[in-house]
């Protein structure tokens, strides 16, 4: 296998998800469903149609999620014409509660209803179109932020990333997609790729293609190729197999959940390729931006883990590929035990083991 490796990014990642228009605009996202054949784009202007996406992972990923569904309850109260700020603060509650039914392990989509339910609160005292203006500005404010966020994480995550030969091409392997896609635009777990090209320095990325739903070989393969960024699709179970012939330097996941003790949930078959990486030395990083860390949960046993309808394992590729009435069990998450995280890569610097204190640490104000 000829793996090659490329020096140079000059290209900016296409953005996710972003606000066109005025107030009564609407919330602009990539149909992820259909990479990698078509690019294209839906305006959403309402909140049903906000967590449709969400659930059917048009737009997914646990920034982005989190990003959309700040829009959702923007959209649910933006033509609301109550006249007094209780009820329009339970029209806000509603929609989040709402929004908060369409996935449950990505905290991120909490953090962010939690963010904008605070807000509203705190604005109630203004009249209703200011109260709304605070909410659009604040879903807007969260993409600046969310980029922001992810550059650092490049750049810490950067430094981390470095060849076994001197000079040689530096080969990380990642599963599912934690690309731009997956959040406003950057990526977790491939923003220190994106950083380490910009510093010119050599890449590939293997892309475990990550079943049922392959957001590794659609999703992140699309997104390095549209990069520039050498990247090679494996099934998931080659992993073991690149990993045994010493090609993988390193491992870098991005993650939904991170317990307080740094058990981390991410992307079903996550754990698999932590324990392989343990077996062959190689370092696993997660890339954990502050927003998807849950210091109320004591440990990764205690986070609510996604299962979806049988028809993504047995009808994912376009036709049957299990008898009829095979019971199914399809876990969209797994959690992987602290004990195999290398690092915990945030936009605050990097969190090693032993992490209840290392994470204590971080998550302090300021
Ligand atoms: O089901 P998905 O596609 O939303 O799952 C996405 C992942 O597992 C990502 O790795 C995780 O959300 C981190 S995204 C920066």
């Amino acid at each position: 296998m000829q793996i090659e490796g490329t020096t140079a990014l000059c290209h900016t990642p296409v953005k996710t998800i972003e606000w066109v228009g005025d107030a009564g605009g609407a919330a602009r996202i990539i149909d992820q469903t259909l990479l990698p054949g078509e690019l294209r784009y839906l305006d959403i202007t309402d909140v049903a149609a906000m967590w449709e996406a969400i659930k059917i992972l048009r737009v997914r990923g646990a920034p982005a999620i989190g990003i959309a569904a700040a829009f959702g309850v923007y959209l649910a109260v933006r033509y609301a014409s109550l006249n007094d700020a209780v009820s329009f603060l339970a029209e806000v509650d509603a929609a989040a509660a709402y929004l908060a039914t369409s996935r449950p392990t990505a905290v991120n989509l909490f953090w962010a209803l939690k963010r904008i339910q605070r807000l509203a609160c705190d604005a109630a005292s203004l009249d209703l179109p200011a109260i709304k203006a605070t909410l659009l500005a604040e879903a807007i404010a969260m993409i600046a932020e969310d980029n922001a966020v992810c550059r650092a994480i490049g750049a810490y995550g950067a430094a981390l990333l470095t060849p076994r030969t001197k000079g040689g091409v530096c080969n990380i392997l990642t599963h599912c997609n934690a690309g731009g896609l997956a959040t406003a635009q950057w990526g977790t777990a491939l923003a220190p790729v994106y950083v380490a090209a910009e510093q010119g320095r050599s890449l590939h990325v293997f892309a475990d293609e990550t079943r049922p739903l392959l957001q590794g070989s659609r999703l992140t393969a699309w997104e390095l190729q549209q990069a520039g960024i050498p990247v090679t699709v494996i099934t998931d179970n080659m992993a073991a197999t690149v990993m045994s012939k010493g090609r993988v330097d390193a491992v870098i996941v991005g993650t939904d959940r991170v317990a307080a003790n740094g058990d981390v949930a991410n992307k079903i078959g996550t754990f698999g390729v932590a324990i392989l990486a343990r077996e062959f030395g190689i370092p696993f990083y997660v890339a954990a931006p502050l927003s998807s860390i849950d210091m109320e949960l004591v440990s990764g046993e205690l986070i609510p883990i996604e299962e979806r309808k049988p028809e993504e394992v047995t009808d994912g590729f376009g036709r049957r590929t299990a008898p009829a009435n095979v019971q199914v069990f399809n876990p969209a998450f797994d959690v992987t035990p602290n004990k195999y995280v290398t690092a915990l890569i945030t936009e605050k610097g990097i969190a090693r083991p032993p992490y209840t204190e290392s994470l204590r640490h971080l998550m302090q104000p300021g």
